[in-house]
């Protein structure tokens, strides 16, 4: 029976552009995850869009003389592109602006007030003493007083974890001019946390699933729940939906309130721009779907505690929790399944940081690399469960020594013989023991590499791979066909039927992983169809007439099947290219030098 998956990916700051560490916590592996599971069959939804609102755009904005507005859609192009470019096959990836974002959000804020689970509050809110604006939490730095290291932010301590707030900070100062913030009193909502605590504590511990971190860092942080702000003293975001703020521009809805709602209000739009409205609720509202998020490790809580308590204190309630006419479900909406984080990634030893030089941008690093070497690096080498390091000597060494000299060889050498020997799949002889059995290995890849997939284990996945990969190379060695074909041509075209069947089925394992360089195999094995793709940009205007783009496919088209490869004897092949390109060792110092002058 095939499943309903969610796979929501964390939706990035629309502030600048995109770079590798980004990609490597929430792009590649959840674009793995998604490839894998509709090979599998599954019914995906996977869906993200620009984070547009709050200070990290209004920041920007200031930054570059533009308006929140200007900015935001300037880098939901830029982003869309990269991730475009690097195949990560979004069904719907939108931006937090849209009409539909601002109408499922003011639901949801509407609901949970109404249900008693937002409150009220007098509290000091941080103005810069120079402008007179509000201070982002973020952007005041102290003396944390739990743990007294010395640059700790107004949101959080980076030294020991913890949850502030600014007030609590000894001797505050802001990051954008060293000024002393001035706290004055001003009215904010606040999500009742502490209502969910008991739930919240019982759901996680049951989810075993999880990987330890995830769960650990998680029940450690419900431990002291407090109610959370969820409005700020902003013109940009979301407006705050009781009568008394609508005609008020100064506060609006906190930016990680609506964020984190935009895996619903996407799903949901998906479904309106394929004609079907109700269609999102066989994700949101069967218990039997399954929701994976992929995140970098800092934005855990926010998925793990604080939207599933938005969920859960909008239960049944609103426009969207309720039954649908016609529609078979009328439960509540799911909570996560699992919560994929990744570790953070460095580059060349350091913090990544645009301000001092310390980044290569997606788009940069596509300009003049391919993506599929690149989604290798950041699964073989990336974050997935400890903090690891880009350098420009092992991306080229990985490259060279791994992808080219393994899996790209194995593909070259099989389909350039084959080719020009046969021109077609050629008919095998009878099958040694050892055919069948690097067959049957190969074949096995498809349930053991299925296994670490499904447990998000991708790099193990990706390793197994190149294993089998590996073997089929040994297998060619020993065997030789290129000299048995001198003597024996019914033997030669025998081994070269069971490379090429390995290769065929192969290229589906891979698929996920490096799905131009599959596409482009699949097309020289002499099938037809896409494999696994294309992408696509699609233009969708609103009630008030704006337009939006979003990234989309109709990837139910796919021909590739989680199986093993049926290889058709006869099946004409077309003229080989290398898969892979490898690398000058000079690219590593031309690489260092150009980051040295950025
Ligand atoms: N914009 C946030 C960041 O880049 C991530 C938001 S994920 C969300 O850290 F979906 F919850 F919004
Ligand atoms: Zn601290």
């Amino acid at each position: 029976m095939p499943e309903h998956i969610l796979v929501a990916v964390a939706w990035p700051y629309a502030n600048g552009p995109r770079h590798i560490g980004h990609v490597a916590g929430f792009g590649v592996p959840s674009d793995i995850f998604a490839r894998y599971q509709r090979l599998r069959g599954n019914h995906v939804l996977m869906v993200s869009g620009t984070d547009e609102h709050g200070t990290p755009i209004t920041i920007a904005a200031d930054k570059e003389g533009l308006t929140p507005r200007e900015v935001a859609d300037r880098y939901n192009k830029v982003i869309g592109d990269d991730l475009y470019n690097l195949g990560l096959s979004y069904d719907t990836f939108t931006r937090t602006t849209t009409a539909n974002h601002y109408r499922v959000t003011q639901d949801l804020f509407k609901t949970l007030y109404e249900h008693g689970y937002i409150l009220r509050k007098e509290t000091l809110g941080a103005f810069s003493a120079s402008t007179g604006r509000t201070l982002p939490d973020r952007y005041i730095e102290g003396t944390c007083p739990i743990c007294g290291y010395g640059e700790a932010r107004g949101d959080q301590c980076d030294n020991c974890g913890n949850q502030l707030d600014p007030v609590d900070l000894i001797n505050p100062r802001s990051k954008i001019d060293g000024s002393v913030p001035v706290f004055k009193e001003t009215e904010h909502f606040f999500l009742d946390l502490p209502a969910f605590a008991e739930q919240l504590r019982a759901w996680i511990e049951r989810q075993e699933h999880w990987r330890p971190n995830v769960r650990s860092f998680s029940l450690n942080f419900i431990k002291e729940l407090k109610p959370r702000a969820i409005t700020r003293d902003l013109e940009w975001g979301v407006p705050i939906p009781l009568p008394e703020y609508a005609d008020r521009d100064d506060k609006k809805i906190y930016v990680w309130f609506d964020a984190v709602i935009g895996y619903l209000s996407a799903s949901i739009e998906w479904a309106q721009n394929r004609g079907t409205p109700d269609a999102w609720r066989e994700w949101w509202q069967n218990p039997a779907a399954r929701h994976y998020y992929f995140m970098g490790k800092d934005n855990i809580v926010f998925h793990t505690v604080i939207w599933p308590a938005q969920l859960i204190g909008y239960g049944k309630g609103g426009v969207y929790g309720g039954a649908a006419v016609g529609s078979p479900y009328a439960a509540p909406l799911q909570l996560p399944y699992n919560v994929v984080s990744s570790e953070f990634l460095t580059m060349e030893g350091k913090k990544f940081s645009s301000s001092r030089g310390v980044v290569i941008y997606v788009n940069d690093f596509l300009s003049r690399y391919d993506p599929d070497p690149l989604r290798y690096f950041l699964t073989i080498a990336g974050p997935e469960s400890q903090d690891t390091d880009f350098t420009w000597a092992e991306f080229v060494r990985r490259n060279n020594d791994e992808l080219v000299a393994t899996w790209g060889n194995l593909v070259n050498r099989t389909l350039t013989n084959v080719y020009r020997n046969f021109g077609s799949v050629p008919a095998p002889g009878s099958l040694t023991p050892g055919d069948t059995a690097l067959i049957a290995a190969v074949e096995g890849g498809f349930a053991t590499i299925g296994e670490l997939l499904d447990a998000a284990r991708f790099k193990a996945g990706l390793s197994e791979a190149m294993r089998l990969a590996a073997l089929v190379n040994s297998y060619l060695s020993e065997q030789e066909p290129w000299k048995v074909i001198k003597s024996d041509r019914e033997r030669a075209a025998t081994i070269w039927y069971v490379a090429l069947r390995c290769v065929a089925s192969l290229r589906v394992i891979f698929t996920p992983f490096l799905p131009f360089s599959s596409q482009r195999l699949h097309e020289y094995l002499g099938y037809d169809g896409y494999i696994a793709g294309p992408l696509e940009f699609r233009e969708y205007t609103e009630e008030h007439g704006q337009s939006h783009r979003v990234l989309t496919g109709d990837y139910t088209t796919w021909v590739g099947r989680w199986e093993p490869a049926t290889l058709p004897v006869g099946q004409v092949l077309r003229e080989p290219r290398p898969l892979f390109k490898k690398l000058d060792e000079q690219v590593v110092e031309e690489e260092l030098a150009r980051m040295g002058a950025g």
